[in-house]
């Protein structure tokens, strides 16, 4: 079936995917498009939404993009740099200057379709440096802001011209903070755009499952499994689509699994009736021994990477399931996140977009029935289909697995810009009442859309949340070369810090998956595991205060989309709980919990 669909042009990663995501709940499938994308691209959409950026359209910047879509006879509607970009377009000015940040009053200047059904003033969310300070002719003015306490805004809040079909928000009409935002998306999507709402899950299911049989033929399907949410909801899928026997499964343990994660995997599958053809791996010794000695990020990245292609092939021909077509659980955001544009907020590749694998989409032979739809959608289809509820809420794991969180060391101290470094985050700490360590190795961040391996900060004392994170904000704000910080969980405050020369081993990875399980356990006990979107534990090899063990740091994170991420608070008995667990772990000494934003700090550590 054909649905009315919207084109979402990405000037800014998350800003695309919330809208493009808000315009799905309202039944409607929405696409994203890339600036640069060809006129052509455009065909078959009803109307175009224009997102936000960290670029200044006052200052002339990302303002190479495909000029044609203006030419189109299709509505469009700009949010924040989109509304800019179109007041600019038609002959508005918009001046670097008018900054708000945060919730505004929007007061409508008439009625209008896009605010069918709102009142005369409404609550919006605004985050801006840019302002439309002029409109072109064929304009209008249909609102402008005030503070929410009411004083003075913003003419040109919400813009539009009926004869060209063209509207421009301000405000940020995808974040929930605009409490009708949703309502406004919905009155462009249909009573500008005259969409119908169509697409639904269970459409979905159905659509997906005719179009499998359509492309498998009579042949049969090839899929790994992780137990992630991906692999196990497109397994489903195509069981319910093929039948079992047409199924065949694989489940590689890379030997960076989590405790007994491939026993639970194995179970789950035969537990969902997709045993007929269910194989198993035990990969860890080659794993192990492929990575024997690496101690680079990237390097153990790549490593992992190509050992999985080399047992997966390697497999594929022992089972004779070669000629068969290849599932993946690539879900919508995963291929544009590789996609290398310069927009991109992620920037890793992923293993199912690798050479290898590009090589059998070109040939036809890749099935993957989940690449329209968004994390959350996978979720509401898995439990659709009746995927057990602790798979579907399931935290993300990454593909490296363990990997990426045991850091690894060839023993010697990075203090490179410490003489600068050490008396400012010194000074900071200080004025926090907090004692402040600056570590000698580093961990991965995000500064101004870069990754950039940077020193992290020890804090030691006892502080109220609001300190902790406080202090972080300013140390990775101020200090360069800072980007993450640690609050340390152990008795004293650490005075000293020295690398220990550490690898990937069985043994290491062996506590690490102790001290994973002991904070997956608390936070079910406690019932956290749910709020908290994603909690990785890592394995540092920094030995405190010439204690003569590891580091282990425990980083949970609030987030929607793992683009931004903020840091939780765990209670004080819970953090006993930790402290007594993994303290007692033989070859660990010392414990942390991690403060840090994403940006500046990722939500790994590598
Ligand atoms: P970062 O660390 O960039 O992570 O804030 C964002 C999300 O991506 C996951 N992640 C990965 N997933 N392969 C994956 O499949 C990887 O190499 C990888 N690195 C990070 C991370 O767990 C988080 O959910």
């Amino acid at each position: 079936m054909d649905h009315d669909k919207i084109a979402v042009i990405d000037f800014g990663g998350q800003y695309a995917h919330l809208i493009a995501t808000k315009v799905r709940r309202q039944g409607v499938l929405a696409e994203i498009r890339q600036p640069e994308d060809p006129i052509e691209a455009y065909a078959g959409y009803r109307g175009i939404i224009v997102s936000g950026s960290p670029s200044l359209a006052s200052q002339g910047e990302d303002s190479d993009y495909t000029k044609g879509v203006y030419d189109l006879d299709l509505p469009m509607l700009g949010l924040c740099f989109g509304h800019q970009e179109i007041a600019k377009h038609y002959g508005g000015q918009v001046i670097h200057g008018g900054r708000q940040w945060g919730k505004s009053n929007l007061h409508l200047t008439g009625e209008h379709d896009l605010f069918h059904g709102l009142g005369p003033v409404e609550q919006v969310w605004m985050s801006h440096y840019d302002s439309v300070s002029e409109v072109g002719p064929e304009f209008r003015e249909l609102g402008y802001s005030t503070t929410t306490d009411g004083g003075e805004g913003h003419r040109f809040a919400a813009i539009g011209s009926d004869s060209l079909k063209r509207y421009g928000f301000q405000f940020h009409a995808e974040v929930d903070d605009t409490l009708n935002g949703d309502r406004m998306l919905a009155n462009f999507v249909f009573r500008i755009c005259g969409c119908t709402a169509s697409w639904t899950m269970e459409g979905y299911i159905e659509e997906q499952a005719e179009a499998l049989r359509v492309h498998v033929g009579d042949e049969s399907v090839f899929l790994l499994v992780s137990g992630g949410v991906d692999s196990t909801v497109a397994a489903v899928l195509i069981g319910r689509a093929l039948g079992p026997g047409r199924l065949h499964l694989l489940h590689i343990d890379n030997g960076l699994m989590r405790k007994d994660e491939s026993r639970k995997v194995l179970g789950l599958f035969s537990d969902l009736g997709l045993d007929e053809h269910l194989h198993f791996v035990d990969g860890s010794d080659v794993f192990l021994g492929a990575l024997e000695g690496a101690i680079e990020p990237e390097q153990k990245r790549r490593i992992i990477g190509d050992t999985f292609i080399d047992v997966f092939q390697a497999e594929a021909r022992r089972l004779d399931i070669e000629s068969h077509l290849l599932g993946q659980g690539t879900i919508y955001p995963d291929p544009i996140e590789t996609g290398g544009t310069k927009r991109a907020d992620t920037i890793k590749t992923h293993h199912n977009r690798v050479p290898i694998i590009e090589q059998m989409i070109a040939e036809g032979k890749v099935v993957e029935p989940l690449a329209e739809l968004y994390k959350t959608e996978v979720r509401e289809l898995g439990e659709w289909l009746g995927i057990p509820r602790d798979v579907v809420w399931r935290h993300p794991f990454p593909g490296p697995g363990l990997g990426v969180r045991l850091l690894c060391n060839d023993g010697q101290a990075d203090r490179s810009g410490f003489e600068t470094i050490e008396p400012e985050v010194a000074k900071v700490g200080s004025t926090f009442g907090l004692g402040a360590l600056v570590l000698p190795i580093r961990s991965v961040g995000v500064k101004a859309d870069l990754r950039a391996y940077e020193h992290p900060v020890m804090l030691s004392g006892e502080a109220p949340w609001e300190r902790l994170v406080g202090a972080t904000s300013v140390l990775t704000a101020d200090v360069p070369g800072i980007n993450r910080c640690i609050w340390n969980l152990g008795p004293a405050a650490p005075q000293s810090a020295r690398p220990l020369p550490a690898t990937v081993t069985r043994n290491r990875l062996d506590t690490l998956r102790e001290a994973d399980h002991i904070v997956m356990e608390a936070l079910r006990r406690h019932d956290l595991y749910d709020e908290i979107w994603q909690c990785p534990t890592v394995l540092v090899p920094l030995d405190l205060d010439a204690s003569g063990g590891e580091l282990v740091v425990v980083r949970p994170v609030h987030s929607q989309r793992a683009m931004t991420a903020q840091p939780v608070e765990l209670p004080a008995a819970l953090l006993d709980e930790l402290r007594e667990g993994i303290l007692a772990l033989p070859g660990v000494t010392s414990l942390a919990l991690d403060l840090t934003s994403k940006p500046p700090g990722t939500i790994e550590w590598e």
